[in-house]
């Protein structure tokens, strides 16, 4: 590898560790990060160059990537029957900083990925809502997305994924959760909070996922006006629409009641003690846990993840393996989940990946 032309040693030795994490993944044979990250200003300490990841132009992004000879049948079925789209809120000015690394990271393992924007873009695939930017316009963004996605792409997926540039997203484990639901029920999922709402309303930054029929009726309550943009709280707004339209909360916690939607990074819910008078308390659904239990071995999501946690968690969830087990913790799939009847053949969906996104239209 060329880019060991280092001054210090200390860079040397940090190259050193790149350079066999690097060719490790070589090894493996299956590394689908598409081409090299840039990092933007916060580079880890040690590295003056972004472009230090080799060029691996040659390894492209795929749909639904993991290890080569990892056994991945339960996967690969759940890929098939609990088809997610995933749409990404984003904006012009984080389209290099931050909607890159969820494209090259998380969404690859989404069904179908669309990266929303108040305008389209030459340079990356996005769909312009034509709308304002701003915090004030976030749910005119959302009811325009959620509008642009019942229009064009309904018929590719069953759940219908809302996330932001800075939330990762497990995707196979949403697809666990799902899995015991069908997509005919007017129902939503997320990180759920208590106030404004009987049922309660789901936090924006973990993201939120709603069935095809909360699709449906999302989008009819505003041809109804049962639904109105009455503020620009964007997940509160659409917690409130959603109970009206007789959309069920659910509850998206694990068989051991433990969370998966999370508000922050791992590190503050794995380690953090939440200050009494923090607001959380106040608007979590569910008895907060801190600490180790804090966060399901099946976890689906969380917030305020720099670009290079995204790539971190990437790793951690698809290329670090403890040596020596057989299995991954492998819970059998939920009681429901009988429903789920295979495919006929020549049915199942074109896998869609991240470079044939959908840009054809504006709103
Ligand atoms: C599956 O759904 C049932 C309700 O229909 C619920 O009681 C159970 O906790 C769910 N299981 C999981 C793993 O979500
Ligand atoms: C995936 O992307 C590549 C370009 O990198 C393209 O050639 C290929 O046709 C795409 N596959 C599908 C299924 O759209």
């Amino acid at each position: 590898m060329g880019f060991l032309g280092s001054k210090s040693s200390l860079l040397a030795f940090h190259l050193g560790l790149i350079a066999g994490f690097v060719s490790t993944f070589y090894l493996m044979g299956n590394l689908t990060w598409e081409g090299p990250p840039r990092l933007g200003t916060q580079l880890p300490r040690g590295y003056k160059d972004p472009e230090w990841i080799v060029d691996r132009s040659a390894l492209f992004s795929v749909a639904h990537p993991h290890l080569e000879g990892e056994e991945s049948s339960m996967a690969d079925e759940l890929y098939d029957k609990v088809r997610i789209l995933c749409w990404v809120m984003t904006g012009p000015s984080n389209l290099e900083t931050k909607a890159r690394h969820v494209k090259a990271t998380w969404s690859r393992h989404c069904n179908v990925v669309l990266f929303m924007s108040s305008v389209q873009d030459d340079n990356f695939p996005t769909v312009g809502l034509g709308t304002k930017e701003g915090r004030d316009q976030l749910y005119w963004k959302t009811i325009r997305a959620f509008q642009y996605v019942h229009q064009h792409h309904l018929e590719q997926a069953d759940w219908f994924l809302k996330a932001d540039d800075d939330t990762f997203v497990v995707v196979d484990n949403l697809r666990w959760l799902l899995s015991n639901y069908t997509a005919d029920r007017p129902i939503y999922f997320g990180k759920r909070f208590r106030p404004f709402a009987k049922q309660g309303y789901m936090s924006g930054g973990a993201g939120y996922v709603l069935s095809k029929e909360a699709l449906r009726r999302f989008v009819a309550g505003f041809e109804s006006k049962v639904c109105s943009h009455t503020t620009s709280v964007e997940d509160l707004a659409l917690g409130q629409c959603m109970e009206k339209m007789g959309v069920e909360a659910g509850d998206s916690r694990d068989t051991e009641g433990r969370e998966t939607f999370h508000p922050f990074v791992p590190e503050s819910h794995l380690t953090e003690k939440f200050s009494k008078s923090f607001w959380y308390w106040n608007y979590c659904y569910y008895p907060i846990v801190e600490g180790p239990q804090c966060c399901s071995d099946l976890a689906v999501s969380f917030h305020y993840v720099s670009s290079e946690l995204m790539y971190t968690l990437e790793y951690l969830c698809y290329h670090l393996r403890a040596y020596g087990y057989r299995y991954r913790y492998h819970p059998p799939l939920p009681e429901n989940a009988a429903h789920l009847q295979p495919r006929p053949r020549g049915e199942a969906p074109e896998r869609t990946n991240s470079t044939t996104l959908q840009t054809e239209k504006k709103v």
